[in-house]
């Protein structure tokens, strides 16, 4: 479990307080014990989001987000464990236990470190061009697009000039070496070994990473029908295309309900201009497992709106899959007549692109219709091979599902639903496997609220093991306490390990600690702490939640045993009834105590 050392973990934790990290987003005041401001993980006016400053901890009362430091930033920067650990390391300026001895990657780090900011001075250099004497053709190019001033300076749009080394003369004057803009995809060698800007005369739209820095550039020409239209950066040591997203970093920081996936610059740029700031552009490349990820931490919907053409539809099926495959809930939305999002919200509106939003198809309608295309609809033989291969994929959606679809289906061919729904129970029957491969969620931490009643109790019990060291020692000689007995969710339990190894110790448990030691979910121990501030008598409270978990387990295994019972006879079913009437008197028995 542990990624870094502790003692590193200790001094970061302490050098990151909590309240001051908290406090570079939120307005905070004190009331009471606690810290308070408005949650910026759910709409609200007035502050239901709190700061403990002892525990180390925030906890919204309104929307349940809770946990330490490391959390905070996981979810406010949208970062993985090890990222938002890295990111409050370099918050304080403290470096990563792996470069601490090795120059290698001190080397490579310090690499990235020129990288970035050779493209945030190009970015810059290319915006001064575009504003400047040398940018009338550009910016006459951009307003014929109806790309406005507002959108130029959101999207940080340029113009790179003709000349062959206009940028780079600027960027060596800035102490910048040619091997470093090669590097970053600015500049490139000829064979004559000369080495010259790699964009010239185009319009220019920086790529902009989740972390906000410049990484990557798009260049478009502003003749018609030259090719290539868009020359985009390669793969550079800080930029990876399969793992970017165009205008994520427009996200960051809003409250969204979803992502609309377009295909280019120009579809991103047109809807947050009207309006519908939740777009990323995929750049026409195939969507990867990566960018599928990268969204997750934002949303757990998207909407694929990808051009009407052929090569737009298959784009689409395939990133249906990819999606998908990551839990992501799917829909498609359908631009008419080969437009693109862009084509289309400049002759109609924003309003009318969310009226297709709001009639988009379903992941499965959209393979239904797709599949479709391989079949003559207007022939009886045609549609009757249609609805069996139909059929065949419907019998693998979840059972609660497929009717919607059959009807679906049916509508479609004019063939009786009974029949359809006849066809797909046979199908169902040749082939159970993979039956939710496509809409299986299963990466999906567990809300504190889908915890088990179980589960519940044990986090009570931690969280009055946390009040104290006198209250730890009552609760483990309770005579029904084990470890093993009363934790089964691995995450509470490990915990509890750690908590009972600092009191051997003889020291107090750090909470702030604890909580970044749990990186899958350490959100859901923060209820339990806040409960704790309630509780009166930590050990008859945690005697209690010991009371329940056995009561618990004493109902399942008579229920087990009672299962067993009905398979049973002879010597095993005596046994088992033995077992049963020993535990139905147990349960009396607690029941009465
Ligand atoms: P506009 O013509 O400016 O509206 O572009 P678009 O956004 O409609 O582009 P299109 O649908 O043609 O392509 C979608 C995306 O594919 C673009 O945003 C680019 O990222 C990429 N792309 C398009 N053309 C080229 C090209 O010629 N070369 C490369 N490498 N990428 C391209
Ligand atoms: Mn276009």
């Amino acid at each position: 479990m542990a990624l870094f050392p502790e003692a590193w973990m200790d001094e970061l934790l302490s050098k990151n307080d909590i309240a001051s990290v908290v406090a570079e987003y939120v307005e905070l005041t004190p009331k009471g014990r606690r810290l308070w401001g408005c949650c910026p993980f759910h709409s609200e006016k007035t502050p239901s989001f709190s700061v403990s400053a002892d525990k180390q901890m925030y906890y919204c009362f309104g929307c349940h987000a809770g946990g330490g430091v490391v959390q905070f930033i996981k979810e406010m920067e949208k970062l993985n464990y090890p990222e938002a650990v890295a990111f409050l390391a370099r918050r304080v300026n403290m470096e990563l236990p792996s470069e601490i001895n090795d120059e290698q990657l001190r080397r490579e780090r310090a690499l990235k470190e020129r990288l970035y900011n050779a493209c945030r001075d190009a970015a810059m250099f290319y915006h001064k061009q575009l504003m400047g004497d040398n940018g009338v053709k550009a910016r006459e190019y951009l307003a014929k697009r109806g790309i406005d001033r507002a959108a130029v300076t959101r999207f940080g749009i340029g113009y790179a000039p003709e000349g062959w080394e206009d940028l780079k003369k600027h960027m060596l004057e800035k102490g910048y070496r040619e091997d470093e803009l090669i590097s970053a995809g600015l500049a490139v060698k000829g064979k004559s070994g000369r080495v010259y800007d790699a964009y010239r005369a185009r319009v220019i739209f920086p790529i902009i990473a989740a972390n906000e820095r410049v990484v990557a550039f798009g260049a478009r020409t502003m003749i018609a029908d030259e090719t290539p239209k868009y020359i985009n950066t390669g793969d550079t040591p800080i930029y990876s295309k399969r793992a970017n997203l165009y205008a994520i970093n427009l996200l960051k920081g809003k409250k969204i309900d979803d992502i609309i996936m377009v295909e280019g610059y120009m579809d991103a740029i047109r809807l947050h201009s009207a309006g519908i700031d939740n777009a990323v552009a995929s750049l026409g490349t195939a969507l990867t497992a990566k960018q599928a990820k990268l969204i997750k931490r934002y949303v757990s919907k998207v909407f694929i709106a990808y051009d009407g053409d052929s090569a737009g539809r298959n784009a689409t099926l395939r990133g249906l899959d990819i999606l998908a495959a990551e839990g992501i809930d799917v829909k498609v939305i359908t631009i008419p007549d080969d437009m693109d999002p862009d084509d289309f919200v400049k002759k109609y509106g924003a309003e009318a692109f969310l009226k297709l939003k709001d009639s988009a198809r379903t992941l499965e309608m959209f393979k239904l219709d797709f599949m479709s295309q391989s079949y003559d609809l207007m022939t009886d033989d045609g549609r009757e091979k249609y609805a069996e291969s139909a059929c065949n994929y419907i019998a693998k959606l979840k059972p609660v599902i497929q009717r919607r679809y059959c009807k679906y289906v049916a509508e479609k061919t004019g063939i009786s639903l009974e029949a359809i729904v006849k066809q797909c129970e046979l199908d169902s029957k040749d082939d159970n496997a993979n039956s939710f491969a496509l809409t299986r969620n299963n990466r999906d931490k567990k809300s504190p609220s889908e915890l088990s009643e179980r589960e519940k109790c044990e986090l009570t019990i931690l969280a009055c093991a946390l009040m104290g060291k006198d209250v730890f020692v009552r609760i483990r000689k309770h005579p029904d306490f084990s470890v093993e007995n009363v934790f089964v969710n691995d995450d509470i339990k490990g915990c509890y390990k750690a908590i009972a190894e600092c009191y051997e110790r003889g020291e107090t448990p750090n909470i702030g600690a604890i909580l970044a030691a749990m990186p899958g979910d350490e959100q859901m121990l923060t209820p339990a702490l806040i409960e704790q501030e309630s509780i009166t008598d930590g050990y008859v409270t945690a005697a209690d939640c010991i009371e329940r978990i056995t009561v618990i387990d004493l109902k399942n295994k008579l229920q087990s045993v009672a299962n067993g019972m009905k398979n049973a006879s002879g010597d095993k079913r005596m046994r088992l009834s033995d077992e049963y009437a020993a535990l139905i008197k147990e349960l009396k028995q607690r029941n009465k105590s």
